[in-house]
Parts: C-alpha cells; structure tokens; sequence
C-alpha cells in the first residue's frame, strides 16, 4: 500500500465542480488584484475566526513580517520566538530588522516553554510571537500575563492551526489568532486550509492595525498613486481568495476529519513501546496540522517507512539556533536541550482528512516492525 504524506488531491476531487465554476467566474470577470473576491473571503475568515478585521497577504510569512511592521518593530528591537519551528517565524522577525530571541519549548506540546520567557526579555524586547505548531495551540493564558506585565505585543503564528480553539479561565472557547494583538496565517497548499498556491492572511481586533495593514500589504498606499508610507506588494491573489473561500466552507469539517484520524493513530499506536504520541491540552483544541511522534531511531525507522511506501516528513530535523542562517546570533549546541531532542526524535506520519483507518493501521504496524527489527 503507498501512503502519501498529505493528499490534496483528495479535497479536491471533492469541490471539482465548485471550484471550477469559482475559477471560470474569475477569468470571465478578469479582476486579478484584491477587489470583490478577497472582500468577500476576508469577511468570511474574519467571522470564522471571531476577529472583526481579515487582511489577506502573499504568504503567511509576508503576514508575519507585515504584522512586525506595523506594530512598529524595527532596527535594535528583540522579538521572543520559540527554538523550534519552521524558519519563516524567524525571517520575519529578522526582514522586519529585529532581533530574534530563541526560547526552548515544552517537551509535550512542543510549544513555547513560558516557564523561560522571563529569562529572555530584556530592555530590548518588543514582543512575543507564539507558535502554535503542529496545530495546537500555545499556552495563551501565561503568554497574555506575560507581555501585559512586560508591555510586549503578542503576534500569534497561526500558520499550522487554522481552528483550533483555546479556552480562557471564564470558561470561553476562542479560536487561535484571536487572543495576541494580531494573527498570521499561512494558505500554504498542504495547510489546514491551503490555497493552489501561496497565500496568507493576518486577523485583528485592533481598527488602527487593521487600517495600518491594509495599507501596508498595498504598496503603501491610500489610493492609486497616494503613497503614505514605503508599503510591499504582500497582496492575496484575486483567484486565490475565491478559491479558499470554497474551500473555507470545508475547513471545519475537515479539521473534525483530522481529529478523528488522530484518534485512530493514538489507539493503534498506544502498545507500541518508544513512541510518544501527540499531547493534547484539555483547555485546547487541535487540528493536527501534522501528526509529530516521537521515537528512538527516527532516522532508521524514516528509512523503513519510506521502503515501504509510508512518506513521511520530519518537522523539523534542525532547531533554528543551529541553523547556519543564524550563526552570527551566537547560539550554540546544549542552548535548547529540548528542541534539539524533538529535532532528533520527531517524526510526522502521513495525515489529511481523507485519511483511512485501513492506512492508519498499515503505518502503525510497519511503524512497529522498524521499531522491534
Ligand atoms: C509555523 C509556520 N510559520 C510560518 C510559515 C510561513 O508560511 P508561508 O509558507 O505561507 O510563507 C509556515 C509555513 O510553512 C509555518 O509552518
């Protein structure tokens, strides 16, 4: 049996027709640049996140740096970000031309360790950004208590999480994006909610940002050629936006479709002794962007699976510390213990929404049989 790591292809076959009449419509009407369209998906990713603004951007990592700027963080500011997460957390900090400061995550959640976010900050430190990787989010409730007694921004990174859901103390449910000052979120294709291309998207309550960042994804400007300030070309494509607006009606469901395959793999996979499957949080949801366990061997076992058709992807083989692009930063080996051990013992298993429980079971026994050869 061949086991892809992620199938699109299988969202798609669904919405052919949808998506299609969405596609004609565009090129009939032949707007290309923001207009109508991504009018129309912003209101709705607004309203499906609880934030009363949506702006639509190129890439998620545009909407990180984007949500940099506009929070006014700049040359000589320090901004906390975990250790462990894709780089683009990192590079929008350092295109923004701040400082990131690297902080050790949990080894059960494999977010923000809050614990160590005091240790980092200094007179520098501007503010936090909150992964919440692999689709569950961060502990919000400490992060909040931190940045207001620190006077910091939280800009949260949605990128994995689209959905996902944390309960404040009164008891409330939110959806992530909506607790920091602004929220950033990637269309990446193999994403929670991917578009057929590159595309992202910031939420915020705040009007000012709101208005602030508008202007800024558009080239700076108020009008076609009144440029108010030195603005990006970070726009969401036209076409794009209609698609993921389709494809947002789905998300819900497919986020649930996702949990229930997690379900499946935390069954299957409980007798086998060495793998640390996921850890949920009871005041959090999770939408499982990627199914990370933990095991001895990984590098071993990875080979295994692939010789038999299982892909699998390891998110992420290296901590941001070691990463070459941020040795002038001058952190070394042992800075992180715990990122460098999820780096070292992490495996992502095949998961999308359309998974089957047939293939759950064919990768947990094979899983098994790398583990005890
Ligand atoms: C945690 C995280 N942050 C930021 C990004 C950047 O998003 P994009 O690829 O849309 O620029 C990604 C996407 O891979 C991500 O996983």
């Amino acid at each position: 049996m061949k086991i892809p790591f992620s199938d699109v292809k299988a969202q798609h076959r669904q919405l052919k027709n949808e998506l299609e009449k969405v596609f004609a419509r565009v090129v009939k009407k032949g707007d290309f640049i923001l207009g109508e369209e991504v009018r129309r998906f912003e209101n709705d990713f607004a309203r499906f996140c609880g934030s009363r603004y949506a702006i639509g951007t190129s890439s998620g990592t545009a909407a990180l740096f984007l949500a940099l700027r506009s929070l006014g963080i700049g040359r000589g500011d320090e901004v906390i970000i975990p250790a462990f997460t894709y780089i683009a957390t990192a590079f929008a900090v350092t295109y923004a031309g701040a400082t990131p400061v690297f902080v050790d995550i949990r080894d059960d959640t494999y977010t923000l360790d809050t614990g160590k976010i005091l240790k980092a900050i200094t007179k520098h430190t501007k503010a936090i950004i909150p992964v919440h990787l692999y689709g569950q989010p961060a502990c919000m409730a400490a992060i909040c208590a931190i940045a207001k007694n620190h006077r910091l921004k939280i800009v949260e990174d949605v990128a994995q999480a689209h959905g996902a859901a944390i309960k404040t103390p009164d008891g409330k449910w939110h959806t992530a994006g909506n607790l920091g000052d602004i929220g950033c979120f990637s269309f990446y294709p193999s994403k929670n909610l991917g578009g057929l291309g590159d595309g992202g998207m910031l939420v915020t309550s705040n009007e000012a940002l709101y208005r602030q960042l508008r202007i800024l994804r558009d080239c700076g400007r108020i009008s076609k050629y009144d440029h108010v300030t030195v603005g990006y070309n970070a726009r969401l494509d036209t076409l794009q936006a209609a698609l993921l607006r389709v494809k947002l009606t789905h998300l819900k469901r497919w986020n649930t479709m996702r949990q229930k395959a997690a379900q499946v793999y935390k069954e299957v996979l409980k007798d086998i002794p060495g793998v640390v499957v996921p850890f949920k949080e009871k005041d959090r949801s999770h939408v499982y962007h990627v199914y990370g366990v933990r095991i001895p061997h990984r590098d071993k076992v990875f080979e295994s699976l692939s010789k038999k058709n299982i892909s699998c992807i390891i998110h992420y083989p290296k901590p941001l510390h070691l990463q070459t692009a941020y040795k002038e930063l001058g952190y070394r080996k042992g800075d992180f213990p715990v990122s460098e051990m999820v780096a070292r013992e992490i495996i992502s298993l095949p998961m999308y929404p359309h998974i089957k429980k047939t293939q759950i079971v064919f990768v947990a026994n094979a899983l098994k049989v790398a583990l005890t050869t």
